[in-house]
């Protein structure tokens, strides 16, 4: 409004501007008048008086006014002068909106007399509205792929102005997207068009905001403004990307299940589904699908089994990224598996030689492999035995090794032994495994049987029984087996003469020597041999000893009883000398010479008769000898204090005896006997109980049975029982019997104090 007013002056002068056609002459012609919009009230349109002709003061008289088509008073009409003039402001848009031209029909009525005139007000236009949006920001969505030169429609904007004053352009804010181009439509109304000069990128520019104007052609121009924002929609233009191409992971093979291995990360530049990223495997063996998990919203890896690197060492994996518009990207991932010292090292035997030999050079005894499961140092190993054997381990074609002895080993000084290898790895922790090896080594013949003593003595008692086993020899060898077993042997004597093979025997498995026959002391005192021990193996050896056999006397010459005679004669004629013409069993008995004594000449066995008959003759040494005979009935009987029957032989000659002699023998038999029982009871009721010995006797009789036929020749035993036994002597007559008794002491005491009886001629 205050630009209308301040227009009002100039546009007065236009006012008379129109088509003065006298309506009184033409009469139908219409007054034609105009005016601009927004004129002020009163301000002057026209002389209407002028116009139709009529004086100054006429038109009052004909009582003249203005009448409009819709009877608003927008004109006054001065009667007196004949000025027509706005009675109202008038706004050409109120009045005709946007019809052009806007032109007020009126008529001026003479009343008196009746008369019309027609006339037109043209209202004209001034600028005196700006462009109007009708919205202060207009969004637009485009494609952010849409192609250069593409258009977009905007809405245009109004202004209430026509013609010129309307709008005639419009233009945007600088950018390097856009322009504006304004179109006009058939009905002469101006549009906007926004036309893409330059492919937008949403993930570059995401919005624009532009500001579009809109220019009228009134002077001074007006404008109005809007904004555009401009919203680039996303198309699925860009696939996944990986970080990485290659993801590199390094995992230790003890790593608990659920650890994370490794993280993939991709983007997606696009928007929402487009770039809503989901990860999977793209290829996967059965195997990595067991061992690995893949997140498919965090592209996290995890172990969902615990890795051997044994097993595997390494794994590739192809992982995918896919967004929600099907686009997708792809990257490696090369696990790599870290080996830790988690297997012991192993060993294995390849072959053993068990038993050794011993004496043997350097022997293998084993050939054994050995291996560690793990790589690096924790593959390494190093292995040993213990130091105190002789053995040592030879490293031998990759990871074997050869378990030899050092040298000869002598199986009897050790024949096993133990040997542990132990194969270390030099990893961390270092593990061990250990293997227990039983080496045995076995026998060679190399030692000689060894006798216990480099010679041995014997001790015989003589009169031994045949087969006695007189002593044992023994060899001992440290070889084991056949190689120890030991076999004795009688070696060749080195006196020709001795009858070797009749004396000893010995026997081969046990070394025990047996006498073959009775030995005599008297005859053959002591003899020597040699003794060989020889082993069964191959081959064999063997060894000799010294065996000396020492006969032992024993007192078998038993006084049995003494004859004696006495000789009338004196000097040499009264020298007497005995001798035993002739018995019943020659060699058991013997009669000594000088002074009579009849002896046992051997011991006595259960295989001796019983009855014996001895005829012993004396003879003197004179010229020519005179002699004498008497027999001897020798009675060998079992048991003592039986009385005993005469002997038949005896009976038989009893009446031949000289009946004096006879009484004579018997008074001196009777004392010397009595005297003698007296003295040998005495001395055997104090012996008995002391001595025990082997001992033979005439009429000697076991209490039990006779001593066996082997006989402690070592005089080491004792007779368990004392013998006694019971003489019987017979004479020549009745009288002539005697009885004794008597112990009988070990033959060893070699005591004789009998007494004995005479026997004179
Ligand atoms: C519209 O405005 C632009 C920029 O101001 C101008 O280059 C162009 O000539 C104008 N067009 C008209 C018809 O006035
Ligand atoms: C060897 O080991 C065995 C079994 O443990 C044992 O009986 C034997 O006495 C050991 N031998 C040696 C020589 O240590
Ligand atoms: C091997 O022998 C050693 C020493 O005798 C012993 O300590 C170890 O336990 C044995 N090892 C095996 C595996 O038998």
């Amino acid at each position: 409004m205050e630009a209308r007013g301040k227009r009002f002056p100039k546009q007065r002068q236009v006012l008379i501007l129109f088509f003065l056609l006298g309506a009184a002459k033409a009469g139908w012609e219409p007054l034609r008048y105009s005016v601009m919009e927004e004129t002020e009230r009163g301000s002057f349109v026209a002389n209407v008086a002028k116009d139709i002709g009529l004086k100054v003061g006429e038109l009052s008289a004909r009582e003249a006014r203005v009448v409009s088509e819709d009877n608003q008073p927008r004109l006054q009409l001065d009667l007196q002068s004949g000025e027509l003039t706005l009675n109202e402001k008038l706004d050409r848009e109120d009045l005709c909106g946007s019809t052009e031209p806007c032109v007020m029909n009126f008529q001026v009525l003479l009343k008196k007399p009746l008369q019309v005139f027609r006339a037109q007000l043209l209202v004209r236009d001034i600028n005196d509205h700006s462009p109007e949006f009708s919205e202060r920001e207009m969004v637009l969505k485009i494609l952010e792929n849409s192609s250069p030169g593409t258009v977009f429609s905007l809405k245009k904007a109004q202004d209430l102005d026509v013609g010129d004053n309307n709008i005639q352009n419009y233009t945007i804010g600088l950018n390097s997207y856009f322009h504006v181009s304004t179109r006009t439509r058939g009905d002469g109304t101006k549009y906007p068009e926004l036309v893409l000069d330059k492919e937008l990128d949403r993930e570059e520019v995401a919005e624009l905001r532009l500001t579009l104007t809109a220019l009228d052609g009134g002077s001074p121009q007006r404008s109005g403004t809007s904004q555009i924002r401009i919203v680039v929609l996303d198309i699925n233009d860009n696939a996944p990307e990986f970080a990485q191409t290659l993801y590199k992971a390094q995992v230790p093979e003890n790593s608990p299940v659920g650890s994370l291995v490794v993280k993939v990360s991709a983007r997606d530049l696009d928007a929402g589904t487009n770039g809503q990223i989901s990860y999977s495997l793209f290829y996967s063996s059965q195997e990595i699908s067991k061992t690995f998990e893949l997140s498919s919203f965090t592209g996290e890896i995890r172990l969902i089994k615990k890795l051997d690197f044994e097993t595997i060492s390494s794994y590739e994996l192809d992982i995918e990224a896919s967004d929600g518009g099907g686009l997708n990207g792809k990257c490696s991932v090369s696990i790599k598996v870290l080996d830790v010292n988690d297997n012991s090292p192993e060993l294995t035997i390849s072959s053993l030689t068990n038993p050794i030999p011993e004496n043997s050079p350097e022997t293998e005894v084993a050939l054994f492999k050995i291996r560690d499961r793990d790589s690096g140092e924790n593959g390494k190993m190093v292995c040993s035995i213990q130091d105190n054997v002789p053995f040592m381990l030879k490293p031998s074609v990759e990871n074997f090794y050869r378990l030899v002895t050092e040298g000869g080993l002598d199986r009897e000084s050790q024949a096993e032994y133990n040997i542990t290898i132990t194969a270390t790895d030099l990893g961390t922790p270092r593990l061990k495994t250990q293997l227990n090896i039983t080496v045995l080594v076995s026998d060679i013949n190399d030692n000689a049987p060894a006798f216990t003593q480099t010679s041995y003595t014997l001790f015989v008692r003589e009169n031994n029984s045949p087969a006695l086993h007189i002593g044992t020899i023994s060899a001992t060898d440290r070889d084991s087996g056949t190689n120890a077993q030991v076999a004795y042997s009688l070696l060749p004597p080195q006196d020709p003469h001795l009858p070797l093979a009749s004396l000893v025997s010995i026997n081969a498995d046990n070394g025990h020597l047996f006498a073959l026959r009775a030995l005599d002391y008297e005859a053959l005192q002591a003899f020597e041999f040699r003794v060989g021990a020889t082993d069964r193996g191959s081959p064999a050896l063997s060894s000799e000893a010294l065996v000396r056999v020492v006969v032992v006397d024993a007192n078998d010459n038993y006084l049995v009883t003494k004859v004696v005679a006495v000789d009338g004669d004196s000097g040499q004629n009264a020298w007497l000398s005995f001798q035993l013409l002739k018995a019943t069993e020659p060699g058991l008995f013997s009669v000594w010479a000088h002074n009579g004594e009849v002896r046992t000449a051997r011991l006595l066995s259960e295989r001796d008769a019983a009855k014996h008959r001895l005829l012993v003759l004396v003879k003197d040494n004179g010229e020519p000898p005179q002699s004498a005979s008497v027999t001897l009935h020798v009675l060998l009987v079992d048991g003592f204090s039986q009385p005993y029957l005469p002997l038949p032989e005896a009976a038989a000659e009893q009446a031949q005896a000289d009946s004096l002699t006879v009484y004579l023998v018997i008074a001196l038999a009777s004392v010397s006997s009595l005297f003698l029982f007296s003295v040998v009871l005495f001395v055997a009721v104090r012996l008995c109980g002391r001595h025990r010995a082997a001992s033979a006797g005439v009429c000697s009789v076991p209490e039990g049975h006779f001593p066996g036929h082997l006989v402690d020749v070592s005089g080491t035993g004792t007779l368990s029982h004392s013998y006694q036994y019971e003489v019987c002597l017979t004479g020549e007559s009745e009288s002539n019997e005697f009885k004794f008794l008597k112990p009988i002491l070990p033959s060893v005491l070699g005591q004789d104090s009998r007494r004995k009886p005479e026997f004179p001629e």
